[in-house]
């Protein structure tokens, strides 16, 4: 009896303790000998536009939708939810896909109006269906851990202006599609899903372990920045472009830019389709199989990255082609590597003209040398803000 109970406690001890430590996201860790850095801080002028607009305010915590003017790329003219109130998250629960309480992101994220998301405390949020965020929504974990996990995860579905900043995204499996595909059901697993939608900014979130993708962006989705992400163990990172086939995403533009592509890592950061894709001042670090891949004639300008090949001789490339008639295609695709450092043997393979004009018109924003990425540590991912200090 006395051990039964003893257990009994015990059991509940550790749930309740679970029930409150919402574990730590992961964190950069030190980066191979040739990108050295003690630094963490963020607004010292490290050359990263969008964390020199807002992280050196002590007064973030009020001033938080300043952060809607600070996004750089295709994305930038995302406004989110700037227009709208503030509503805070104070429920991590999702009972009811169907008629969200309120109190939850669910409820938040599916208003009709304008709002600014964020939340009262740490918590881990494990959704039933995936949720569908609707049009000019801000998600703003910032000063909080919050995280999206073990259920699915993040669907927008022919929406304009969403930012999403700060979250945590991992563990997404995918939705259910039944009687609640009304309300989502569109995901595979991919941590945030993007169809038909535009106007799309995501800063600051750490993407790991998902189903499927961590960021897919296809049926005609356009504007989005991708920047100061952390991605790390996962296969197929990023699909930008639904299929060879679909010529929907012939204009889609999107702007990858300071993000961090970890340990673990195998492929697609990203996998383009079509369109333009400005991938810019980002960190690559020993993808398995390769960093930036396409097919379908996608025009990819990588401008000012660091990438990090790892010591199998295999894997060096960069690049990879997927091209049914093979070089006589492909050599007539531009992609075109300018100012990317290569360290330990990697290589990226050109195609295309040199001196195209999609290029300059393509240019999304202004590019810094590869080597200020290499002089600080790279501040990315989830923040671990302090309410009252410059973050
Ligand atoms: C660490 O930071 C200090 C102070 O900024 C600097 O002098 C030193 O060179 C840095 N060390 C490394 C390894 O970057
Ligand atoms: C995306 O486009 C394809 C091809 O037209 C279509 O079959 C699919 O249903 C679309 N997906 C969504 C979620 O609308």
């Amino acid at each position: 009896m006395s051990i039964v109970c003893t257990i009994f406690l015990f059991l509940l001890t550790v749930s309740s303790a679970f029930a409150f430590a919402v574990p730590k996201p992961p964190i950069v860790r030190q980066l191979s000998t040739s990108v050295t850095s003690n630094s963490t801080a963020s607004c010292s002028a490290n050359g990263n536009p969008i964390d020199d607009c807002w992280r050196c305010d002590e007064n973030w915590k009020d001033n938080r939708k300043n952060l809607a003017d600070c996004a750089v790329g295709f994305g930038r003219d995302s406004i989110g939810g700037r227009a709208g109130e503030f509503y805070t998250v104070t429920d991590s629960g999702d009972d009811n896909p169907l008629n969200p309480s309120p109190g939850t992101l669910r409820y938040a994220a599916t208003q009709d109006q304008p709002l600014w998301i964020i939340f009262d405390r740490d918590m881990v949020i494990q959704l039933k269906q995936d949720l569908q965020v609707a049009s000019y929504k801000t998600i703003d974990g910032r000063g909080n851990n919050v995280q999206i996990a073990y259920g699915p995860c993040l669907t927008l579905y022919k929406v304009s202006n969403v930012i999403i900043n700060n979250l945590y995204i991992h563990d997404c499996v995918p939705a259910k599609r039944n009687a609640l595909s009304s309300l989502g059901g569109y995901s595979d697993g991919d941590g945030i899903s993007i169809f038909e939608s535009r106007d799309i900014w995501i800063d600051h979130c750490t993407l790991e372990k998902c189903y499927d993708g961590l960021i897919d962006a296809v049926n005609g989705s356009t504007d989005i920045t991708i920047s100061n992400s952390y991605m790390l163990n996962h296969n197929e990172v990023m699909l930008l472009g639904h299929s060879d086939e679909y010529s929907g995403d012939r204009d889609m533009r999107v702007t990858i830019a300071f993000n961090y592509f970890g340990e673990g890592l195998v492929q697609r950061m990203p996998r383009c389709r079509h369109g333009y894709f400005h991938i810019v001042n980002n960190i690559y670090r020993e993808w398995k199989m390769y960093a930036i891949g396409g097919s379908a004639n996608p025009t990819i300008f990588s401008q000012g990255n660091v990438f990090i090949a790892s010591n199998n001789q295999f894997t060096k490339e960069v690049t990879k082609r997927e091209s049914a008639d093979g070089d006589e295609e492909w050599k007539e695709w531009n992609w075109k590597s300018e100012g990317d450092e290569m360290v330990n043997g990697a290589y990226f393979t050109p195609s295309g003209k040199e001196d195209s004009p999609s290029y300059a018109k393509f240019s999304s924003m202004v590019a810094r040398p590869a080597s200020l990425l290499k002089t600080t540590h790279p501040s990315v991912g989830v923040l671990s803000c302090e309410i009252d200090q410059a973050c």
